[in-house]
């Protein structure tokens, strides 16, 4: 028998199959590890990298292991790096995304002509599928959730980026990029009159998800934001502007308070449930809140596909449960839209978000 090609000997693949290292006949999402050289193949797109923004459920997720030290997330982070390739949480299955500059252009990609070496890209691909070279971490920001970093990373021909708007902040314009898929998702499920309910509401996808199903809604809907604790300045900022018309005070853990706070504030139960969680047991609220034959978006990387299957069942809910595709066409452009629409969302984001001096 033959052996199996090497990277080196594989056909460039649009879907990035040649960096795959193991198991064999994995995609580069799935696989265990890749091949991080930071070379770029005829199909591939190079870039340097400074700005890695982890994903919220990964980030917290390390965060807790390492005890919130910077130093150790760091080194946590740099293994995760060393040992697959790519940055691609074992535990919550997450990655995130990255910022960077385009250092090389593979001959035969079809959009060579429009790419330009130095411009800075935000990938829209998650960091689980994508090459990663780190040649040093900087700094970690445990309060964002960024790391900078001096690296390489691999864009195959089938992985989206966008050019960094000019007019938006590049950590903000980053912080929402990463999370594009839920207003733009929130904006195709959510119908004029109904009710929403965002858990996690005041995070970066509950805010821009209460905002852009707010809009949706309209005067004759409502929007119910689910938070920890309303006196945050992003729940304080919801509340002021109208994006939501009520916030509960749970911990959506807690099925139970959850339960208790709905014959009140969410009489009919909610037409649509968005959650925006960065944490894991939150499934069977969620499907508490939703009116039968109602949807459950599930944007949160903590959610459990288990839980929530058999959740629903056993509590006999016929609700539509919809997994959280990161990518809905034009999402980027759709979410940079809801801040740019919205400016004391945007003077939010740029505040807790934006570049600190
Ligand atoms: N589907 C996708 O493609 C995709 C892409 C990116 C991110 N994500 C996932 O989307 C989720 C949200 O991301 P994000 O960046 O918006 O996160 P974020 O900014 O950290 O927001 C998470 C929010 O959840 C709230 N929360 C935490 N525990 C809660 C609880 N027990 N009950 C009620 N609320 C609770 C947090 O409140 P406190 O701050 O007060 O704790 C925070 O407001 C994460 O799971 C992330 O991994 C999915």
């Amino acid at each position: 028998m033959q052996p199996a090609p090497s990277p080196a000997q594989r056909a460039d693949c649009a879907l990035g199959t040649h960096r795959v290292l193991e198991p064999a006949g994995a995609l580069p999402q799935s696989a265990w590890r890749l091949d991080n050289t930071p070379v770029a193949r005829s199909n591939e797109l190079l870039c340097s990298v400074d700005v890695l923004n982890i994903d919220s459920a990964s980030f917290t997720q390390i965060a807790a292991h390492c005890s919130g030290e910077a130093d150790a997330i760091a080194a946590h982070i740099r293994a995760t790096v060393d040992a697959r390739g790519k940055q691609h949480n074992p535990v919550t299955g997450s990655g995130g995304m990255f910022v960077g500059r385009i250092a090389a252009i593979g001959a035969a990609r079809a959009d060579r002509e429009t790419l330009v070496p130095g411009e800075r890209i935000a990938s829209l691909v998650s960091l689980t599928l994508t090459p990663l070279w780190l040649d040093e971490i900087l700094a970690v920001d445990v309060a964002t959730h960024r790391v900078r970093v001096r690296g390489s990373a691999v864009l195959f021909a089938s992985g989206i980026f966008a050019k960094l708007p000019a007019d938006i902040d590049t950590d903000v314009a980053l912080s929402v990029l990463d999370v594009a898929g839920a207003p733009a998702q929130v904006r195709r499920l959510a119908a004029p009159g109904q009710t929403v309910c965002v858990i996690g509401a005041d995070g970066k996808s509950g805010m821009l998800a209460c905002a852009q199903a707010k809009t949706r809604v309209g005067s004759a809907g409502r929007v119910v934001g689910i938070v920890p604790d309303d006196a945050t300045a992003g729940a304080r900022l919801l509340l002021a502007q109208g994006y939501v018309d009520r916030l509960i005070v749970a911990d959506a853990r807690d099925t139970l308070a959850v339960l208790a706070a709905i014959p009140d504030a969410l009489p009919a139960l909610a037409d649509l449930v968005v959650n925006c969680v960065n944490v894991g047991g939150t499934e069977l609220a969620s499907i508490l809140c939703t009116r039968d034959e109602g949807t459950v978006y599930f944007f949160s990387m903590a959610t459990s596909f288990t839980a929530a299957a058999l959740g629903a069942e056993g509590v006999g809910k016929d609700v539509t449960m919809i997994v959280g595709n990161g990518y809905a066409k034009g999402h980027a452009d759709v979410a940079l839209q809801t801040l740019r629409d919205r400016p004391p969302l945007l003077a939010y984001f740029n505040a807790r978000y934006g570049a600190r001096t």
